[in-house]
């Protein structure tokens, strides 16, 4: 199948899944901890994971998939296609706030982000594209954002990292213009890549970044692990998302 072909099937998928999980959450579901009261789970992101990993898997039969819930394949490499899931990304929000929670889904191809899309649930927006086709919302395709610099942007850094103060995080939030918490990567990406926000740095997992970091690509944007430069999506960890200013202009702060 062509890749153009997968795009417009995934696309679908995520129109399905946001019809459900809109419909799931009018239902009851169970809330489990995972590591601490901090990190939950419910019977939605599982159903979720199951759900998307069973229609991917009808998509493209040979692809591998990296999920967050336990349902996917163990994936050692990149080669051939690899779908990165998020079956809820911002749990804690989706649970506490029932807003503010995004579906994440990402096509990387022999290590190549392909496709990235991210599901703003409740708003009803799919934000998708790569492959060089540009980044949409729904069915608007939208410009690069503006190369603003650290002093004139806003700014999204991981709660845990501001708290812990570490790698002189506080001085590059004293120098924005403002700094944000959402509470879900997605959202945070989706802000990047509209250029609401100029930079996102965070410890991500796989399923964290695979979808933004693809649609931030598209657009020109940076991405880049604070220490080691360059993200490798299979094991990413401090990670920054941003304009090629704020880039420079962080790099230059953190340690
Ligand atoms: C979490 C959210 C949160 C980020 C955490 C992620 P999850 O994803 O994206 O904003 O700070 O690092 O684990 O667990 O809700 O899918
Ligand atoms: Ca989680
Ligand atoms: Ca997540
Ligand atoms: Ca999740």
């Amino acid at each position: 199948m062509m890749l153009s072909e997968i795009d417009q099937r995934v696309q679908n998928l995520m129109w399905d899944i946001q019809k459900r999980t809109l419909q799931r959450m009018k239902e009851s579901y169970d809330v489990d901890l995972k590591t601490s009261y901090k990190d939950l789970v419910t019977t939605v992101d599982k159903e979720n994971e199951q759900y998307l990993n069973q229609q991917l898997r009808k998509i493209d039969p040979s692809a591998q998939i990296i999920s967050e819930e336990g349902y996917g394949d163990r994936v050692k490499s990149l080669n051939g296609h690899v779908f990165i899931v998020d079956p809820i990304d911002g749990t804690m929000n989706f649970v506490m706030q029932h807003r503010n929670f995004a579906i994440m889904v990402a096509l990387y191809v022999d290590g190549k982000p392909t496709y990235g899309y991210i599901m703003d649930v409740m708003n009803g927006e799919l934000y998708h594209g790569g492959n060089g086709t540009g980044v949409f919302v729904n069915d608007r395709q939208i410009n690069a954002p503006a190369n603003n610099n650290l002093h004139d942007s806003l700014m999204v850094v991981n709660a845990g990292l501001t708290i812990d103060g570490g790698h002189n995080v506080r001085e590059v939030e004293r120098q924005a213009r403002g700094l944000r918490m959402y509470g879900s990567a997605g959202i945070e990406m989706i802000y990047v890549v509209t250029g609401r926000i100029g930079g996102y740095l965070s410890y991500l997992k796989p399923w964290d970044l695979a979808a933004g970091m693809v649609l931030a690509k598209e657009l020109g944007l940076v991405v880049k692990g604070i220490d080691e430069q360059s993200v490798d999506v299979l094991s990413s960890n401090l990670v920054l998302v941003a304009t090629k200013q704020v880039t420079d202009d962080v790099l230059e702060l953190v340690n």
